[in-house]
């Protein structure tokens, strides 16, 4: 291998196809897909599912169809939504630990927490939080730069600190009782148990069966209640002595959030789940988006260098963020890196009623509805050269023909992302500091994807993190 890294055939053939699971062509027994729905979800789609738009048929589930075709996806997540509601896998994954928080929440609980949440995340609010992101993104940096030199870094667990670190400040101003590790260990712990599908709920078992993950996760699920009802007990007594307690955080509009429609705040037990749901749905996703996106650009030189140039540019990192302008290529890189890896691979739905969806195909009551956005993003019919890293389809002039149902990182509909501006903002302030000190190559085996609720990369991402004083060497092979 050359010094820099970048040269081996073995990088030069994963620049055409970044590593994912290669999908056969012979379809799988119903063990086997149990098996494989166990290890890693991702690999149980098959060439077919690549190309064809929709796919129906009896499967583990009962009857299912798999939406790729994005007029359809319309349909189910926007036009049709009353008739769809999450499906019980996926609330027996995430409700234990979420609660009633607004991920899985349902009927007119969930549209209740949704009118009252909504405001906390507007581009206004989300404006207000930016500038908190630049301190604990600068302490990420800072970190990185007190390794010894040669040292290989586990950039998924850095990316993991961050993101947690973010939310710890924008959220309860860094106030997490207890102190931020032992909270984002147990975070982990949750992921790494609760979060892979359980045979027992494939096979429709009661709830009342115990099944090993959600055991393994139950002491991570009661140190995060307990902390969060020290938080919340905390900031009231905060609130009650104290006219202006400094600038305001998520935690305080949580408090504060009334339902435009009757004026009722949230129950306790709601903030509480609330806070469990901001904190279970914006950490892993936004920082397995980081993840990918430094992993990608070690592997493209060419890009990286734009990117650098790009952020080198740039005076006032939040301003940027938010506006969009001066930060085109380094949004384009986050954008095509949730291409490729979507950190939400999979939504599901279960069918209320008999649905005909515009007479593409027919979706009968109870019948489980998946759209993956793996797959979406993959599909050979909606993406030119789909394996390959080009971030530049993302780049103004290009994106606008991309079919707004063919991109789905934070879905769609109703139950669209809430915090999607708040990530993307996240997203660029972290990769633009860390690019401007910092120049990472990735180290060791080839990372493979694996679906654990969120798409991870199944060894952490080892990386060499040096200091970018170095001249950079000019190469053009992985721009098209
Ligand atoms: C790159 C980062 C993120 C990605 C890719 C992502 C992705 C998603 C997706 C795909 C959904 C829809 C799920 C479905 O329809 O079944 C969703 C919902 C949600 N996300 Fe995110 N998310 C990210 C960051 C965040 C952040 C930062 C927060 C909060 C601080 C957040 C909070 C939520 C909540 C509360 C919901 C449920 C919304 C509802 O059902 O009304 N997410 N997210």
């Amino acid at each position: 291998m050359n010094p820099t890294g970048f040269a081996s055939d073995r990088r030069a053939r994963q620049r055409q196809r970044p590593p994912a699971p290669l999908p056969g062509e012979r379809e799988l027994g119903r063990l086997e897909i149990l098996l494989r729905l166990r290890r890693n979800p991702l690999t149980i789609w098959r060439r077919r599912h690549f190309r064809e738009p929709i796919i129906a048929g009896d499967g583990i589930f009962g009857y299912g169809v798999v939406l790729s075709d994005p007029a359809a996806i319309r349909h189910v997540l926007v036009d049709n939504a009353a008739n769809y509601r999450k499906d019980d896998l996926q609330r027996s994954i995430l409700a234990p630990g979420l609660g009633e928080g607004l991920l899985t929440a349902e009927g007119e609980a969930w549209k209740r927490a949704r009118r009252t949440l909504a405001p906390l995340f507007t581009p206004r609010a989300v404006a207000a939080l930016a500038t908190r992101m630049l301190g604990p993104a600068a302490a990420a940096a800072e970190r990185l730069s007190r390794r010894r030199p040669g040292r290989i870094v586990d950039i998924a667990q850095e990316m993991t600190r961050v993101t947690f670190d973010i939310l710890a400040e924008t959220m309860f101003s860094n106030a997490i009782a207890g102190g931020a590790p032992a909270f984002a260990k147990a975070l982990t712990a949750y992921f790494g148990t609760q979060g892979r599908i359980d045979p027992l709920d494939i096979l429709g078992a009661p709830a009342w069966l115990p099944r090993l993950g959600r055991w393994m996760a139950r002491p991570s699920i009661a140190f995060f209640e307990a902390q969060v009802e020290v938080i919340i007990a905390a900031r009231r007594a905060l609130r009650a002595h104290v006219s202006a307690a400094g600038q305001p955080d998520l935690l305080d509009a949580l408090l504060e959030a009334r339902d435009p429609a009757t004026g009722s705040g949230l129950s306790e037990a709601e903030i509480g789940a609330n806070i469990i749901t901001f904190i279970g749905a914006g950490h892993e996703t936004t920082a397995n988006a980081l993840t990918w996106a430094l992993y990608l650009l070690s592997e493209a030189p060419a890009t990286r260098q734009a990117v650098e140039a790009e952020i080198d540019a740039v005076s006032d990192l939040a301003a940027a963020a938010l506006s969009g302008s001066g930060l085109a290529l380094t949004r384009a890189v986050i954008e095509e890196a949730m291409r490729l890896y979507p950190p939400v691979p999979s939504l599901s739905r279960t069918a209320l009623a008999d649905d005909d969806v515009g007479g593409r195909c027919f979706i009968p009551r109870g019948a489980l509805v998946v759209i993956s956005p793996y797959l979406l993003h993959r599909h050979e019919t909606l993406w030119r050269e789909p394996d390959r890293f080009r971030p530049e389809r993302f780049l103004p002039g290009a994106r606008e023909s991309i079919e707004r149902y063919a991109y789905l990182p934070f879905g769609a509909g109703p139950r669209i992302c809430i915090g999607q501006q708040f990530a993307m903002v996240e997203a660029m302030i972290v990769l633009a500091t860390l690019l401007r000190a910092f120049r990472f190559e990735h180290a060791g085996e080839t990372p493979m994807p694996v679906q654990q609720i969120t798409l991870r990369p199944d060894q952490g991402m080892p990386m060499h993190v040096r200091p970018r004083h170095v001249a950079p060497r000019f190469d053009t092979s992985d721009l098209s």
